[in-house]
């Protein structure tokens, strides 16, 4: 997925779509590029890398326009390199292309251009774009993109300059996310409108097949029919947020270091200690349908998908309802059941993730109603599901997400609470879970006060080439984010099992050179017995082992090469607490093995492609 901006007005585009473009970056970094209108001419200038190596050769520097389009990348098709860098022109250079998506049919479109004697330049899908609007084009530049637009398959933005029309911008949306930002005799485009708020709050979002013709002083907007429609012009609450670490080297520590704040964020004015329940207002089912509620189906992708893991545990737990945890990508193509009396909870961060999304849309076709969990107002998935119950944990810039993580699980243990008093849960045990729940931020915090404990078991640890992590029940899901956590940024073969399927297979890997980090429940807690089996066999082969446990776990010493003690808490909360650890720990290793913490290579923040 990839991130696009555009500029037209008054004022010079290029430090405007440059700095928008750098807000986007969480979308992508392969390459970058720019191109802009000069004396009826499209101009180009674009660069393996970040924005920053883009900037560096100062060659914008000089550059005055008022129109502009730029683009940072996330790979899909073709190598990462200077020419397959975005924006594409057509042959004659006529018209620029920035674009986020995949053209599925590329390679036919490619191939009937080339017999036309078309050339191409680059390995992209994209380069179509451009090649066939200019081949297309007769003079009418609306008319040339409105004529490809019904030829190109898949799910895209794009945004088109053209060298003969100096006062507009052509932008389409075809399943992913488009925003223009309307501004005083100028106007802006994004993949995401939070690239130009410091700019203006005013936003036209386009949807589903779209397109829109931007002029100085106005905007058109078509469907996919061509015909002229009227779109609504939304004012954005949130204003932009000047994102920088801090004194902290990484946003992604910066992130960590949040969570105590952002946890209470996530659950402030949502819970009523006197009768022990949690209010959750957002949520636009009545208590009749809530109470009606039968079978539970989660989605969502990545993190987010672990944090699925962990609320069926909670719900089937605590609410006594069955619940299904479905992988977006694989959901999305399994013709799903839906049943009376199915809530979907789909899970995302970014809320634009398409996998998500495209599952969320097939379950919502079907009749399910669908409460969203996510953090970003505005988001394709805040706005389309019935419900969205918003993480209030600020932009999470560190591509590896912590906080919004943390904070997905305190959203989905108030869900869990409300739905739990509706069914059994007596007024008392409520008002117990509230009482562990408010503890957490101080909890945290006194995790985070021994980070040198961490950072030191990270030295001890930095060489290792492969990683177990292990737990059982609540914690499982937890053993897999913190596999995960060191794949995205340490780039080490990490990986999470529940701690009893070890003996059924992996358990063949382990030898002195693998460390097996276990993530121990407390000692009263029914599998802890089962947990101390575990790392007695992988000791009895030579295994090295690191354990999270609880304070006062007895004996833990004995077994384990090294401990770290998280404070006690109810064991439906203690992965919250144990989060923390892992998500330390992967960045001290990947900080010392030199990586690039908050954009590791080949990821992007969220995906917008299939
Ligand atoms: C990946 C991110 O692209 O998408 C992960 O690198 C994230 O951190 C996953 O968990 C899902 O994203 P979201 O926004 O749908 O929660």
């Amino acid at each position: 997925m990839c991130g696009i901006v555009g500029y037209l007005g008054r004022r010079n585009a290029m430090p405007i779509v440059l700095e928008a473009i750098k807000q986007l970056e969480y979308r992508g970094y392969d390459s970058s590029g720019v191109a802009w209108h000069s004396d009826g001419k499209v101009l180009l200038h674009k660069k393996k890398g970040k924005v920053s190596s883009l900037e560096a050769t100062s060659i914008l520097d000089e550059i005055e326009s008022n129109l502009a389009v730029a683009h940072t990348r996330w790979a899909t098709h073709g190598t990462p390199s200077d020419v397959n860098a975005h924006p594409h022109t057509d042959a004659t250079s006529s018209c620029a292309v920035v674009h986020n998506g995949i053209i599925e049919n590329y390679e036919s479109i490619r191939q009937m251009l080339m017999k036309r004697g078309i050339r191409f330049e680059t390995e992209t899908d994209s380069e179509v774009i451009p090649q066939l609007i200019g081949y297309l084009y007769k003079g009418n530049f609306l008319r040339a993109v409105q004529r490809a637009l019904p030829l190109l398959q898949g799910a895209f933005a794009i945004a088109i300059i053209h060298k003969n029309h100096p006062g507009e911008i052509i932008c389409v949306a075809k399943e992913c996310p488009l925003a223009i930002g309307l501004g005083q005799n100028e106007m802006f485009i994004a993949s995401d409108s939070h690239a130009f708020l410091k700019f203006t709050r005013r936003v036209i979002f386009l949807r589903g097949s779209e397109l829109a013709r931007v002029t100085e002083n106005g905007v058109q907007c078509f469907d996919g029919r061509r015909l002229p429609i009227s779109k609504e012009t939304e004012d954005l609450e949130h204003a932009a947020v000047e994102i920088s670490k801090g004194n902290f080297k990484h946003f992604m520590l910066k992130e960590i270091y949040e969570q105590p704040q952002t946890i209470q964020n996530a659950y402030l004015s949502r819970f009523s200690e006197q009768y022990g329940t949690a209010i959750l207002d957002e949520i636009s089912l009545s208590d009749e349908e809530l109470l009606k509620i039968q079978r539970i189906v989660i989605l969502a992708c990545g993190s987010s998908y672990h944090v699925g893991l962990l609320a069926a545990y909670m719900l089937e737990e605590k609410a006594r309802i069955p619940v299904e945890v479905e992988i977006s990508s694989e959901l999305r193509y399994k013709n799903p059941i839906v049943l009376d009396n199915t809530l979907v909870i789909a899970i995302s961060q970014s809320g634009e993730t398409a996998d998500t999304l495209a599952a969320m849309r097939e379950l919502k076709e079907k009749g399910a109603k669908i409460i969203g969990i996510c953090n970003v107002q505005g988001s394709t998935l805040a706005r389309e599901v019935d419900s969205c119950l918003f993480l209030r944990a600020g932009p999470e810039i560190g591509v590896a997400t912590t906080k919004a993580f943390t904070s997905q699980l305190i959203v989905i243990s108030l869900l869990t609470l409300r739905l739990a008093r509706m069914r059994q849960m007596s007024q008392q045990e409520g008002r117990h879970y509230l009482q562990a729940l408010i503890q957490l931020p101080q909890q945290l915090y006194s995790i985070l006060a021994r980070v040198n404990d961490i950072r030191e078991l990270a030295k001890k640890f930095a060489h290792y080439e492969n990683f177990f992590y292990l737990a059982r029940r609540f914690m499982f899901p937890i053993a897999l984010e913190g596999a995960l956590k060191l794949k995205e940024i340490a780039y080490v073969n990490a990986n999470g099992y529940p701690a009893g399927e070890m003996k059924h297979g992996p358990i063949a890997l382990i030898n002195p050179n693998c460390l097996s980090i276990l993530l121990f429940p407390d000692q009263d807690e029914v599998t802890f017995t089962k947990m101390i089996n575990n790392a007695m066999e992988i000791k009895a082969r030579g295994g090295v082992i690191f354990a999270v446990a609880v304070e006062g776990t007895k004996d833990i010493e004995k077994i384990a090469d090294a401990l770290f003690f998280i404070p006690r808490t109810k064991d439906i909360f203690l992965p919250i607490l144990s989060t923390v650890v892992v998500q330390l720990l992967a960045y001290f290793i990947a900080d010392l093995r030199g990586a690039e913490v908050d954009q590791p290579r080949n990821l992007a923040k969220s995906v917008t492609v299939e």
